[in-house]
């Protein structure tokens, strides 16, 4: 009943197309989100973390989320924050090893690019209070992200 209620107040802030491939624009999308909190005036801790979880799973679409690309979603109610990312790639054939720290499908390209440490998804779930992914072989993926507002 209690998260029934609070789901109803979020309200869609902003939606933030993400390129795949991108690696040029990769970030930007997560900075964007960062300065949309920072200026409704939330607190700094609030704001790290969804900068984080928002990077992570910003960086993901760009490097598996296939050439269509994906989108956030960003939903703000008094008490939470709720991040949404969505790509139309080829889904994660197992998940359990996917959020493995370390555990990374990186190509040696993205290695020397910096990434690939397999620590995103890991880290997405570190930050997150409440964390929810949906993904099908073929059908994409999404990655749902929710932080409280705790002043
Ligand atoms: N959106 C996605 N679509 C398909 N596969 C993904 C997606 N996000 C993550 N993965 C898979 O999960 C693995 C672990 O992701 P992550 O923890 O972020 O590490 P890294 O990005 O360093 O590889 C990736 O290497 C990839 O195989
Ligand atoms: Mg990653």
């Amino acid at each position: 009943m209690a998260q029934a209620a609070t789901n109803e107040n979020l309200k869609l802030v902003q939606t933030f197309p993400i390129k795949g491939g991108d690696f040029a624009s990769a970030g930007s999308v997560s900075i964007m989100v960062k300065k949309l909190l920072k200026g409704i005036g939330l607190p700094s801790q609030v704001l790290r973390r969804a900068a984080i979880a928002a990077f992570e799973a910003e960086m993901n679409v760009v490097m598996y989320g296939g050439e269509a690309g994906g989108e956030v979603r960003l939903y703000v109610s008094p008490t939470k924050i709720r991040v949404e990312t969505q790509d139309h790639g080829p889904g994660i054939p197992n998940l359990e090893l996917a959020m493995t720290e370390g555990w990374s499908t990186a190509t040696h390209e993205m290695r020397e690019m910096g990434f690939g440490a397999g620590m995103g998804l890991p880290n997405i779930k570190r930050n997150s209070d409440r964390l929810d992914i949906h993904t099908a072989i073929g059908g994409g993926t999404s990655v749902n992200v929710e932080i409280d507002i705790c002043n």
